[in-house]
């Protein structure tokens, strides 16, 4: 069966903005994050603490978590690389973080500039200081099934970063095919590896459109016992250090299949809709969401 309702972590401020050709002002990351709260979204990705040579778009970070900082009805957790974008977050008001592994070593080095063991290092420490804090720590996974530089990546390698995410404390760990080539051919020997070691209600699934495979994708892991998904508003995004990634599944698009099934998500399309209206008349691009240009129609 399909869990009864079902938790979407929206992550368009984050994972669509970092890879924007021309950075989004402030003011207008501020209004989007509003906009997705104020729609019933339960987690709203709001900024990362990554180093602004590496990701620029999001240099102000800073500045859009104390403007959010107080909102209330969402949590709004932020990545942080290491101790040093721990810190800056927690003195920002964050009050959870997310730190970010890979199941590939290559993309582990252009991503984070390091190997995945060293990555774990520094995670487990970011990991210590955020429970000194009470601060929950969610984990990624990148490159679940398939890496732009090593190709198919064995569900072993995927199952082995998790339990270490999940062993150093990480109330929950998401799945992340970053450059989505998955297709529930290869994403259920994945998961099935995974759950091996992780519990399912610690999981979620985490899905770039590239080859249009993330509702298949996503309605596999419903069938498998995940009940938490990441999406992205008008299906922005898509990683810097990924080429060739597009952006994560439409969160409209995941809203109108889990309301089809009869799912609970707590979240009024409509507002959802406008929250999209918002960053795409920004961006001057039409949505990616099929949902949202259909419903926009009538
Ligand atoms: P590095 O160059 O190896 O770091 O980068 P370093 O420790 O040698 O420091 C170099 C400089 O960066 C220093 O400044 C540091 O102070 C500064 P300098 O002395 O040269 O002026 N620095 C920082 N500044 C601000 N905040 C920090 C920070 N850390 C160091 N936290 C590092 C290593 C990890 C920092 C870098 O590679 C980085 O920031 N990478 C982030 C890349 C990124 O954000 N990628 C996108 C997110 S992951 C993703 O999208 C996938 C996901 O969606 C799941 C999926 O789809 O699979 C999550
Ligand atoms: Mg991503």
């Amino acid at each position: 069966g399909i869990p009864r309702s079902v938790k979407i972590v929206e992550v368009g401020p984050r994972d669509g903005l970092q890879n924007e050709k021309n950075t989004v002002p402030t003011g207008v990351k501020v209004e989007l994050i509003r906009r997705l709260v104020s729609s019933g979204l339960p987690v709203v990705e709001a900024t990362s603490f990554v180093s602004p040579k590496w990701v620029p778009q999001l240099a102000d970070a800073r500045d859009v978590m104390e403007a959010v900082r107080d909102l209330e009805g969402a949590r709004l957790p932020v990545l942080t690389p290491n101790l040093k974008g721990f810190e800056a977050a927690i003195a920002a008001g964050a009050k959870e973080v997310a730190i970010f592994a890979s199941a590939s070593e290559a993309f582990s080095k252009s991503n984070i500039n390091c190997s995945i063991e060293e990555s774990l290092v520094r995670y487990r420490a970011v990991a210590r200081a955020a429970k000194d804090l009470s601060i929950p720590v969610r984990g990624y996974v990148s490159c679940v099934v398939g890496c732009p530089v090593e190709g198919a990546i064995p569900p072993s390698k995927v199952a082995y970063v998790a339990k270490e995410l999940h062993d150093m404390g990480c109330f929950e760990i998401s799945l992340g095919d970053t450059i989505g080539v998955g297709t529930p051919g290869t994403v259920v020997p994945m998961l099935e590896a995974v759950m091996a070691v992780v519990p399912v209600e610690k999981l979620a699934v985490h899905f770039h459109d590239t080859y249009g495979q993330s509702l298949p994708n996503i309605l596999i892991s419903l069938q498998m016992g995940i009940s938490t998904v990441d999406c992205s508003v008008a299906g922005l995004g898509g990683c810097p250090y990924a080429k060739g990634a597009s952006g994560n599944v439409a969160t409209e698009d995941v809203v109108y299949m889990l309301s089809g099934l009869g799912v609970e998500t707590n979240v009024d399309l409509r507002k959802l809709m406008l929250a999209g209206d918002f960053i795409n008349k920004h961006l001057g691009r039409p949505s990616g969401s099929k949902t949202a240009i259909a419903l926009n129609r009538i």
